[in-house]
């Protein structure tokens, strides 16, 4: 509610991914400290926020587009004058390379300048008059309520904000939970959104979302839910809400993106976009291919390639130039790898890259995991980290037999240059996914794109016009002429 409170409770220690040596070798950097809050502050908050909405009559939410515009326009001016900061905070708190870091914050302002672009535009379209059958209608985009804001560790930035900025734009008001990993960096940002928007417009509650967030879904003051996370993390909250009907969910959820590589392809492309799409931030993307299928003619060729191309990717500290992997966040990651590797060796796969698999301490080396098959765990969960998991198939019946009884439905790559080929498989491919990339790796980019997923990938479409609209929802003025 514009308050910084003072705290005495329990904090949460935030250790960094990038080690430091110690009198017990090397350790993990303590960089910060937050406020774990309880259920008391967190329903405080959402109090606030239920409050600067006032059933859609408070300030906010009826402020005319010009004036919200121009609040997200200087609380720009301040984010840009704490760019190296927060640059540095996402650097040191997920271990993301400092140039990553850099694109990271950029992207996140071009959203913000092209969310703002479009509202002009979707406002323009609004103030046009309609007239039929002796009506007169105006057809406004009115705000939703109290919006729920969960990020992800992998992008705090610019996940959080492709839902906070184009719900707030449209005179929602906010409630948001950084997430566990990637919290501190938006501590500066926060100052700014007090000063910028009317008191109790957006709220940060800091604590653990096991506890503090069950008890915001049951309050069903949360009018939406917007959460790039777990589909099983979304479905449990969901069903907290005592009028689920009453709540639009907008989420970005697991995937688990196939790249197929076919004999017609270009293969040192396939190999470059294949190392990107799997290893680019450690494979700790939610669009990251997941799984290659490889034409089994071709297989022993690309792995040559593909094993050469990763052995010499640069693997470090996130400030080092040029550096590729970098140390994973989640403390529990290299254990949870090591498993699935386990499990694929059990059931006759093999890490067929030099150090493939190894761990040094946060650092996970990546490995290639060859020849995947459907009894390991590998084809059909996501990893979520730097392990490629590599499928013979002799026909190309195989990837999308594993396309169409997939759960997840994000994205797939396909690599050939026959223009046949691409024809006859597109149909079969384009209704199991929400975006195919033909001859290049699976990306959200840019930004403007419609972001979304089909089965347990995604509920809602993201990306600038699209999240304005899911934000929002069409009335209309009718008068009788
Ligand atoms: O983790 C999901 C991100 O939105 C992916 O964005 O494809 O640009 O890395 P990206």
């Amino acid at each position: 509610n514009g308050e910084m409170r003072k705290w005495y409770g329990a904090v949460h220690e935030v250790y960094s991914p990038v080690c430091i040596p110690t009198e017990k070798g090397l350790k993990r950097k303590l960089i910060g400290s937050y406020p774990i809050c309880t259920t008391v502050e967190a329903m405080e908050s959402l109090e606030a926020a239920f409050a600067a909405y006032s059933n859609g009559c408070g300030e906010w939410p009826t402020m005319d587009v010009a004036g919200r515009i121009a609040c997200v326009e200087k609380f720009m001016q301040m984010m840009l004058e704490k760019r190296s900061l927060v640059v540095k905070l996402i650097m040191w708190e997920i271990g993301k390379s400092y140039a990553d870091s850099i694109k990271e914050f950029d992207r996140t302002a071009e959203y913000i300048y092209a969310t703002i672009d479009a509202l002009k535009d979707i406002d323009r379209d609004s103030s046009r008059f309609k007239i039929e059958q002796g009506i007169v209608a105006q057809i406004r985009r009115s705000p939703l309520g109290v919006v729920l804001c969960m990020g992800p560790f992998n992008y705090p930035l610019n996940e959080t904000f492709t839902t906070l900025i184009p719900a707030l734009i449209m005179g929602n008001t906010i409630l948001f939970k950084p997430p566990k990993y990637g919290t501190l960096l938006h501590y500066p940002l926060f100052e700014a959104f007090r000063e910028c928007f009317p008191k109790g417009v957006v709220n940060i509650v800091y604590g653990r979302g096991n506890t503090i967030v069950p008890d915001l879904m049951k309050s069903g003051k949360i009018n939406v839910l917007a959460l790039i996370g777990s589909s099983k993390v979304a479905n449990e909250l969901k069903k907290l809400h005592p009028k689920v009907n009453r709540l639009r969910a907008i989420l970005g959820l697991d995937a688990k993106n196939a790249s197929i590589v076919t004999q017609h392809a270009d293969l040192k492309l396939a190999v470059k976009e294949s190392i990107l799409g799997s290893l680019s931030f450690n494979g700790q993307r939610c669009t990251a291919l997941k799984i290659l299928f490889i034409q089994r003619n071709i297989v022993d060729k690309f792995l040559e390639l593909f094993v050469e191309e990763i052995s010499k990717l640069k693997i470090g500290m996130p400030w080092e130039s040029g550096v590729s992997i970098t140390p994973l966040p989640e403390l529990h990651k290299p254990e949870f790898l090591v498993d699935m590797i386990k499990d694929a060796k059990k059931h006759g796969a093999k890490v067929v890259n030099s150090h493939g698999g190894e761990v040094a301490e946060s650092l996970f080396f990546p490995a290639v995991v060859y020849p995947v098959t459907s009894s390991m765990r590998l084809y059909h969960e996501e990893q979520f980290g730097p392990i490629v998991p590599v499928v013979a198939y002799d026909s190309l019946s195989e990837p999308i037999k594993f396309l169409i009884e997939s759960t997840h439905g994000q994205q797939v790559s396909f690599f050939s240059n026959d223009a046949h080929e691409i024809a006859s498989v597109l149909d079969h491919i384009v209704n199991q996914v929400s975006r195919v990339n033909i001859n290049t790796q699976c990306q959200r980019g840019p930004d403007t794109f419609p972001f979304t997923g089909r089965k347990d990938s995604a509920e809602g479409t993201l990306s600038v016009v699209d999240a304005l609209r899911s934000f929002s929802i069409r009335s209309v003025v009718a008068t009788k002429l």
